[in-house]
């Protein structure tokens, strides 16, 4: 198997390969309601962020005009919260690549410092599972950009919204968990050279074609030692609010910046399998309203113990704990867990 396969390839690949070529022949038609609206690469995705869309202000990026020498745009393949990712071709080195900018063209300075952090923090990271950087600049419209390795396959979130229920069939569940153990993988990484992920969800790990997994968007990471200066909201509680609020630990939720460590990251991965559980996100938090009413006490229901192996459904409800200390104490710790289950799920195969 090469470095960055993981032993779930073929079906992934296969998952993909259906979505380009016809859905009568392969996995969509066999594991899954095919989504018409997931196989366009043109798709604009839905901000699943609050706190973040900016709705007056349509995103300038919208548009294959990057208005940089090397690059032409081909076709935008993301639109997340911040920035719009567009297909465009490299005309030094003859390939595609993935190029990031800002969805406002008016991008402040800070936004401007924020996005060439990004770039410095992904490529610093350099590990088979995080999203490789070849490059960080401005436009000639003083836009700041990052081009990056293009991943030819889809979200984790397009991947379940795509296969459904069938998420939970027994190798396809099993396949998901190779990815989520990869994902592991990334932010334990990160950790070792002391970054926090901070915004763990299923549109931030991307899979390619031949099943790589790569975690992307590095835009909120942060070195654990130093408080961040991020603005992305503000929280009920007169801190900053970062990260997507539907898959936040409470102590994001609460601003407590000075609390946040590697544990704010174990929640975001249990977060992560949940939806791999569930098809869900874990909390219902949509807008900054909803915490000051709750005050950021995050309700977890557990995934239904009839249709979800009990195993998993422990692991991600642990990892999701309220109180940092009850949760997995490290990725590994989490990570060491999910492998016990594969292995399970091994002998018991034979
Ligand atoms: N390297 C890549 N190759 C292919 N598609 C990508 C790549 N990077 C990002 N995308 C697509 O673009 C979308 C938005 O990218 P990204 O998550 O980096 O933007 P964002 O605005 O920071 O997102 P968010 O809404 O999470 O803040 C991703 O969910 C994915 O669909
Ligand atoms: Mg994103």
């Amino acid at each position: 198997m090469k470095e960055n396969e993981c032993a779930c390839s073929p079906l992934v690949s296969e998952a993909w390969t259906a979505m380009k070529t016809t859905p009568s022949a392969g996995f969509v038609d066999r594991h899954a309601e095919p989504r018409p609206d997931l196989k366009s690469k043109l798709r604009v995705k839905v901000c699943t962020n609050g706190a973040r869309s900016r709705k007056s202000e349509p995103p300038v990026a919208a548009s294959t005009n990057l208005a940089l020498d090397r690059y032409v745009g081909r076709e935008i393949i993301g639109v997340g919260g911040m920035a719009t990712v567009v297909r465009a071709f490299d005309k030094v080195l003859l390939r595609d690549v993935a190029i990031k900018i800002p969805n406002r063209e008016s991008a402040s300075a800070r936004e401007s410092t924020r996005f060439a952090r990004e770039a410095q923090v992904t490529a610093e990271l350099e590990h088979p599972n995080v999203i490789p950087v070849y490059d960080f600049g401005t436009n000639q419209r003083g836009v700041p950009f990052i081009s990056m390795k293009l991943v030819k396959g889809e979200t984790l979130e397009d991947t379940l919204a795509r296969i459904g229920p069938a998420r939970l069939e027994p190798a396809v569940l099993h396949e998901l968990t190779h990815v989520f153990v990869r994902v592991c993988d990334a932010i334990a990484h990160a950790h070792s050279l002391g970054f926090i992920h901070r915004d763990l969800k299923p549109s931030n790990v991307m899979i390619g074609e031949l099943g790589q997994v790569y975690v992307i968007d590095w835009g909120v990471a942060h070195l654990i030692s130093v408080p961040s200066n991020d603005v992305q909201a503000h929280g009920a509680f007169g801190g900053e609010v970062v990260g997507t609020l539907r898959y936040m630990a409470p102590e994001q939720l609460q601003a407590l910046d000075g609390r946040l460590d590697e544990r704010t990251d174990v929640f975001g991965l249990g977060a992560i399998l949940y939806e791999v559980l569930t098809g869900q996100p874990p909390h219902e938090f949509k807008a900054l309203a909803d915490i000051a009413f709750n005050r950021a006490q995050v309700v977890i229901t557990p995934p239904d113990a009839g249709a979800v192996s009990a195993a998993l459904s422990r692991i991600a409800v642990k990892a999701m704990s309220h109180e940092m200390t009850k949760r997995y104490q490290s990725v590994r710790q989490l990570r060491e867990e999910v492998e016990r289950f594969q292995d399970a799920g091994r002998r018991a195969a034979r």
